[in-house]
């Protein structure tokens, strides 16, 4: 899957981890009615488009978004990033399809290795996740620059 191959490619390389449990990060069902965190569009020339260029949006579930608040995730607390074509037409950027779903799930035993975090992406036609020990490990390299914010880049906002 070409996104899962830039990724690890743009990676930094990962130090000393262990790996982590693969596929088992479950396919967030229900997450449209999670909360909103942020969107973004990221247009060609970004460092990550060829990865994940497109528009995304971003979900938290409860405990999530509790941790965006208080700067600490609680086990259970899952993220989604959710990925779309990015349609510029017309002096417009509109959302086209579905790209890929992808996940981070909080669970401090399960995802000891990447610092408690667990990762995942779901292709476009959904709930198929790929990501073995190695891309695990992979995201949670560059994810491991927001130490300070539990691993996490979205930030909450009022
Ligand atoms: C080269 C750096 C980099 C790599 C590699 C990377 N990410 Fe991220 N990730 C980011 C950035 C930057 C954001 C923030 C996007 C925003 O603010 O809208 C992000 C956001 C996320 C989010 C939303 C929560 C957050 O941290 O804001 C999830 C979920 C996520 N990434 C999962 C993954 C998964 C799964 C992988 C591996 C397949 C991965 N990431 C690989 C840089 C990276």
């Amino acid at each position: 899957m070409r996104i899962l191959k830039s990724l690890a490619l743009i990676a930094f390389a990962a130090a000393t981890v262990l790996p982590a449990q693969a596929g088992d990060v479950a396919y967030p069902n229900g997450f449209r009615q999670w909360q909103h965190v942020k969107s973004m569009v990221l247009k060609p020339g970004h460092p990550l488009y060829d990865a994940v260029g497109g528009m995304h949006h971003i979900y938290a579930n409860a405990k999530a978004e509790k941790g965006y608040k208080a700067g600490r995730f609680a086990d259970g607390s899952v993220i989604v990033f959710d990925l779309f074509e990015a349609v510029d037409k017309d002096n417009a950027v509109a959302e086209g399809g579905r790209k890929a779903v992808v996940v981070m799930a909080k669970n401090s035993k399960q995802y000891k290795a990447n610092d408690g975090w667990g990762y995942e992406v779901f292709d476009a036609k959904m709930k198929k996740g790929s990501l073995d020990a190695k891309g695990q490990a992979d995201c949670h390299a560059c994810h491991r620059a927001q130490k300070g914010q539990d691993f996490v880049f979205s930030a909450w906002r009022e």
